[in-house]
């Protein structure tokens, strides 16, 4: 008979999102309560499990966080085990020390380690999988881009925030016959952009998906003034782009999973429609509100399944998955088909042709 699992580590990577805790409550109370495990906390995602940072989890450490953003663990989307910045000889060079986070585990007697984490992170475990560490994974992202589930948690409460942020910004559009522009988050995927643009009744979504022409969105925009409504609103993912254009990228940080860092599309086709409609424009940028608050109840019960999933799955000894959302059960996906590829909106898909039905411009 297989061994019993006695002890788990736990990490949260990669950018927060609203939920978290939720799972950490999820895992530790599933744990303790149902199987007699132990849960060990790692601080600051993937840089504690390297720098062997880390707590006991204890029913009471995870009593009261189910509504709170954040994580009480920390994370961090910078550190990558499989691409460390070390200083050798007075200079910053780049090392593989996954070695050391297998043998700081093994230290610790944590017999699995799951990760709670995007593309990015859920890719570091896979490699960590493939070294022999039994993993186990949850998908957390407001993006909402992860291939083999139906949403990822976080995604919901990011929506409320920017369709908060759309109806705020209706009201002043309008009463100063504006053209408004909220800049979301989202990378390489429109998700947030068109379901947001959709709950909130943008009059021109622009996503990765569908690169744009200015004249295009323009030319919506100046449709709408003719037809009597001397305002629009436009929302814009960060990773949208003109046709024939790259995406804007605002920073780039050379360790991370992910090095690159999207944003300042929005300042640019607010410039842009200014200049060429000669309506006054402004722009917003959401940014970071979007991964903070408190998680909605869809994100607060889907969470707790998943912590909760993983937790079963870790007790099977049932490693190198991550749990997924088919509605309406939870499953198991192995890692490596969970981050083979990204999810986006699909250009032909049925939330697009609803947008344009309705009269929604995508500036193509
Ligand atoms: O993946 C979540 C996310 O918020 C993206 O939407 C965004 O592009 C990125 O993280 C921002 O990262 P940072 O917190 O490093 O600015």
């Amino acid at each position: 008979m297989a061994l019993q699992v006695k002890k788990i580590a736990l990490l949260t990577g990669g950018g927060d999102c609203p939920g978290l805790n939720a799972v950490i409550r999820a895992v530790v109370k599933t744990a303790i309560r149902r199987y007699d495990m132990e849960v060990i906390g790692i601080e600051d995602g993937f840089s504690g499990l390297i720098q062997g940072r880390y707590r006991s989890l204890s029913l009471a450490d995870v009593s009261g966080i189910l509504p709170r953003g954040g994580t009480i663990l920390g994370t961090t989307n910078r550190d990558n085990p499989f691409h460390y910045p070390v200083v050798e000889g007075g200079k910053k060079v780049w090392r593989d020390v996954s070695d050391q986070v297998l043998a700081n585990l093994a230290a610790l007697g944590a017999e699995v380690l799951i990760v709670v984490g995007g593309d990015g992170s859920l890719k570091i475990g896979k490699e960590l999988f493939a070294k022999g560490l039994p993993v186990i994974g949850i998908p957390k992202t407001i993006d909402n881009d992860l291939l083999s589930t139906d949403i990822t948690f976080g995604f919901d409460t990011a929506l409320v925030t920017a369709t908060e942020a759309i109806d705020k910004l209706h009201t002043t559009a309008e009463s100063h016959h504006r053209v408004m522009v909220l800049e979301v988050m989202g990378r390489y995927a429109g998700w947030i952009a068109l379901e947001a643009g959709l709950a909130g009744g943008a009059d021109v979504i622009l996503i990765p998906e569908i690169p744009f022409t200015y004249e295009r969105v323009c030319a919506k925009i100046l449709e709408r003034r003719d037809a009597g409504k001397k305002f629009s609103i436009v929302v814009v993912a960060e990773g949208a782009r003109p046709q024939g254009e790259e995406m804007v990228v605002q920073r780039y940080i050379p360790e991370s999973a992910d090095p690159v860092r999207l944003g300042g599309i929005g300042q640019r086709v607010g410039e842009e429609i200014e200049a060429r409609t000669g309506i006054e424009t402004r722009v917003t940028v959401l940014g970071h509100l979007q991964r903070g608050g408190s998680p909605t109840p869809f994100d607060r019960i889907l969470a707790t399944r998943f912590g909760a999933a993983a937790v079963r799955l870790a007790a099977e000894r049932r490693f190198g998955y991550m749990v997924a959302l088919h509605t309406p059960r939870i499953e198991p996906v192995p890692l490596e088909e969970a981050v083979r590829e990204l999810k986006r909106v699909s250009p032909e898909g049925e939330l697009v042709r609803t947008a344009r039905d309705i009269g929604i411009g995508f500036g193509d």
